[in-house]
């Protein structure tokens, strides 16, 4: 089996050239080419496009491997491995040309259940700052060359976390009541609007601890890989493992602090 190394430079070149597309495609206008599941839930034909892109570059390097994307079908391959991508984390941003989203891509052993895969390696792109976040497991993770630490050492009323609220309304409702709760009690609230480089910011201790109910697989493989390298512990609630139900990145020494004013909130 190729090493933990040698895939992630396949994600690594796969998510940049990806990132590359996407650019040039949004600098020809972009505009949704259909809602999913709420009026506020879009695609856009560039989301379709570079997921085809990815898929097609994945199968000449990695014939046997499964994809699992957000825009098209699963395909189970027979080798073991699964790629787990977001051709755009951050559609709504890259809609409006705002330059907070990226490519994620990830590559899975163990299917694509999160509370059961192990992620090998990861790739998460944001091609507008030029920035490209990489993580293999048991090997480190990287902002470009440099290797990542999440920030230890901060307590919650310190903290600045950041979060992310998804497509349906009545779920909306209650993070809506959640983060009025969690704001008094922490430094600030940042809503940056791609759940991959929120992940990746917390590994590169650029935000101290970030979490999100609702995810997707694809938005917190590769983010989530980059963050766990960087030391930082992610799970749900009641040491539930992270995943839909929640999903908290954070150093250990805050983790606690922060999942417990989650627990006590949480209307689940
Ligand atoms: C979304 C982004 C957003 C998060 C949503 C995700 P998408 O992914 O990661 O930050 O809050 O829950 O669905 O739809 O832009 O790929």
């Amino acid at each position: 089996m190729a090493s933990h190394m040698e895939l992630l430079e396949i994600a690594a070149t796969v998510a940049q050239r990806a990132g590359g597309f996407a650019v040039d495609r949004r600098s020809h206008g972009v505009s949704v080419a259909e809602t999913k599941s709420s009026p506020i839930d879009i695609v856009t034909q560039v989301d379709r496009d570079t997921e085809s892109l990815i898929r097609g570059i994945l199968a000449d390097y990695r014939p046997d491997d499964g994809f699992y994307g957000e825009e098209g079908e699963a395909d189970a391959g027979s080798s073991g491995l699964t790629w787990v991508v977001d051709p755009i984390d951050g559609t709504v941003n890259f809609l409006y040309d705002i330059p907070a989203w990226s490519v994620s891509v990830a590559v899975v052993e163990g299917g694509v259940d999160p509370s059961t895969w192990t992620v090998l390696a990861g790739a998460v792109v944001n091609p507008v700052a030029g920035e490209l976040y990489t993580a293999a497991a048991g090997e480190g993770a990287w902002l470009g060359d440099r290797p990542l630490h999440v920030n230890d050492g901060v307590e919650l009323d310190r903290a600045l976390v950041a979060t992310g609220f998804g497509y349906v309304r009545e779920r909306k409702e209650r993070q809506g009541r959640l983060v009025a709760e969690l704001l008094p009690r922490i430094r600030d609230v940042r809503r940056i609007g791609s759940a991959a480089l929120d992940l990746s910011a917390v590994g590169a201790g650029r935000l101290d601890a970030f979490y999100e109910t609702g995810l997707n697989p694809w938005d917190h493989a590769a983010g989530g890989l980059v963050a766990a390298e960087a030391g930082a512990r992610i799970g749900g609630i009641g040491g539930a493992p992270g995943g839909a139900d929640m999903l908290i990145a954070a150093p250990p020494s805050l983790f606690d602090q922060l999942e417990r004013a989650i627990a006590e909130h949480w209307e689940a």
